[in-house]
């Protein structure tokens, strides 16, 4: 199975789990870059009014592959706006994708993001996994958001949460390709 992880990250996070993943899957892994700064404010401005930054690589970039992996931060509870673009471009094209996440969980689940991919893409995806930092900071204490927000996860925390991930993803493209062949 042709596979592609597609990362945004702002803080750095989510390039390093991505990287993990791409390497235990021997996958492709494509970073998207933002055409225009990201700040704290364009990333609030995104999300109250819902817009779409342009990226790069163009979208039509994942065509060749058989499922790709989106990798990317939660930002106030949605699908960081970076990645929407290429959400919208799977409607119109056949491929099955997941959405893979390091983000802050101080406020708990981020329990719309299901909801949020169905509608963006027209289909469910085959993988959701949201892993929050409020796990990884020490035990007993409850972080704040801005104790999630500026937490850089180690390499050894990146390799360790990607390797959950590839193995239910090795699960996961072995009942893909048996469902195609069928
Ligand atoms: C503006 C902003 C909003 C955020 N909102 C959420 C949120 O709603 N839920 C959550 O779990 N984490 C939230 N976070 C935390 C990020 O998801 C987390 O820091 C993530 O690991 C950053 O990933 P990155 O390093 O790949 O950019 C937010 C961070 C920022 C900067």
């Amino acid at each position: 199975m042709n596979i592609a992880v597609i990362s945004y990250s702002y803080t750095g996070n989510n390039d390093m789990l991505a990287e993990f993943v791409a390497k235990g899957l021997s996958a492709k892994h494509i970073k998207i870059t933002a055409q225009r700064p990201v700040t704290m404010r364009t990333i609030i401005m995104d999300m109250l009014f819902a817009r779409t930054p342009e990226v790069r690589p163009a979208t039509d970039v994942i065509t060749q592959y058989d499922l790709i992996l989106f990798c990317g931060p939660v930002w106030m509870g949605h699908v960081a706006s970076p990645i929407r673009a290429f959400l919208r471009y799977l409607k119109s094209n056949p491929q099955a994708y997941g959405f893979l996440s390091i983000s802050g969980g101080a406020d708990g689940e981020n329990k719309t993001l299901h909801r949020e991919l169905l509608k963006r893409t027209g289909k469910k995806p085959v993988i959701l996994l949201d892993r929050h930092i409020k796990t990884l900071i020490s035990k007993g204490s409850k972080p704040t958001r801005n104790d999630t927000s500026e937490y850089k996860i180690s390499e050894a925390e990146a390799n360790r949460l990607s390797e959950a991930a590839v193995k239910e993803i090795n699960r996961l493209s072995k009942h893909l390709l048996n469902s195609a062949t069928v």
